[in-house]
């Protein structure tokens, strides 16, 4: 049987793993999952494990809070000795975090086929540790899974085409999955005593949003601004925990909580009157559940969501007409993802 190794280390890998992962196996291929640890608290990882019945890592790795050299590094270095041991098919890899590209970097040394879930996009923006990780990461890539037309045409810019394949995107997969298993069991609405419409939900964890004070002040003063008309509950990132406790700043109108599960999540958005984020999954969640989105950076990956009218940058003065977005899929981009990869094994 084909073995899959598949590298996971951060929030948003669980979440599109999930789909993924029971896709291969109901495909008829084994599957290995090594955690890198880079999310290690039980919030921001072992939930997501449970609650989206992700199979349990064969390895974990446990590293995590280095600078970005140093877990890269670390990550690379043990990677490799666990692929050495595994020796599987192909190695699989998603998104845009330094487990993506440690992932992808130690399999395409040991030239074991790459396959990468999320590729092709890019912000154009280089000054971003995740524009880095996924430009390198697509470049050592076999199969890129595009979740959009537009990361077909980045990929072919950058004279990408063989293996490339728009397959819809997996967090709508997760997202339908999601919306079902919520029902009757999240009660975050009735826990934050929240009216449905009547609240909106914000998160910010970005490096770009929280490393210059000036501007984590700016995105703070923006958020107390909307939270004038509507209150705003915001799950916090640890990596924004840190700088508020740090900082002392307690923004007005806003509800801070601790990061939630994703039913929960899924329940407090399906519910919101509107989505603020600097986060790339969100902003096509909010379009999932049928809620609009301020994306509070300067530029975005998901440029269908702002030119189907359900997104905006902080900076543009409103929305553009709305419609929908064919390019994600029916929520059976995991199926095919999986019959890919069983294609490309067999071939
Ligand atoms: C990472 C990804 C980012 C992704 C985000 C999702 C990179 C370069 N960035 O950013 O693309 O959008 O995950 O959340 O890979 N921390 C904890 N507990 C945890 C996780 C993190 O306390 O469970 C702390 C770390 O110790 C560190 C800080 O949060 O001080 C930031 O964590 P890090 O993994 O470096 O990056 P993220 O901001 O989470």
């Amino acid at each position: 049987m084909p073995q899959i190794f598949t590298v996971l280390g951060a929030r948003p890998q669980f979440i599109k793993a999930a789909p993924v992962s029971r896709a291969i196996a109901e495909a008829g291929m084994t599957e290995v999952i090594a955690h890198t640890g880079q999310h290690f608290d039980a919030l921001m990882s072992d939930v997501f494990f449970e609650e989206l019945a992700i199979p349990k890592p064969a390895y974990n790795l446990e590293i995590n809070s280095l600078g970005h050299g140093a877990m890269t590094g670390r990550m690379l270095e043990k990677l490799e000795a666990a692929m050495l041991a595994e020796k599987p098919a192909m190695v699989l890899v998603y998104g845009d975090t330094n487990s993506t590209v440690a992932g992808a970097l130690a399999a395409s040394k040991l030239h074991i086929p790459v396959a990468h879930v999320e590729a092709g996009l890019r912000s154009f923006n280089r000054r971003m540790p995740e524009e880095i990780n996924r430009v390198i990461t697509d470049h050592v890539s076999a199969l890129l899974f595009c979740p959009t037309q537009t990361a077909v045409r980045n990929l072919k810019n950058e004279g990408i085409v063989n293996g490339v394949h728009a397959t819809g995107d997996v967090m709508f997969d997760t997202t339908i999955a999601a919306v079902a298993r919520a029902k009757g069991r999240s009660t975050i609405l009735d826990d934050l005593k929240l009216t449905p419409k009547q609240y909106s939900v914000a998160t910010i964890h970005r490096a770009e949003n929280t490393d210059d004070p000036a501007r984590f002040a700016r995105v703070v003063a923006w958020l107390e601004d909307a939270a004038r008309s509507t209150p705003i509950v915001m799950p916090v990132h640890p990596r924004t925990r840190k700088l508020l406790s740090q900082s002392g700043v307690v923004p007005a109108g806003l509800t801070l909580i601790d990061p939630i599960g994703y039913l929960d999540m899924a329940s407090l958005i399906n519910q919101s009157a509107a989505v603020f984020t600097d986060s790339g999954g969100l902003q096509k969640e909010a379009y999932f559940h049928g809620v609009p989105c301020v994306t509070l950076r300067d530029e975005t990956e998901w440029v269908e969501t702002v030119e189907a009218g359900w997104n905006r940058l902080w900076t543009a003065p409103d929305y553009a007409p709305r419609r929908d977005i064919p390019d994600y899929g029916d929520g059976k981009a995991s199926e095919l993802i999986a019959s890919l990869i069983r294609a490309a094994l067999e071939a």
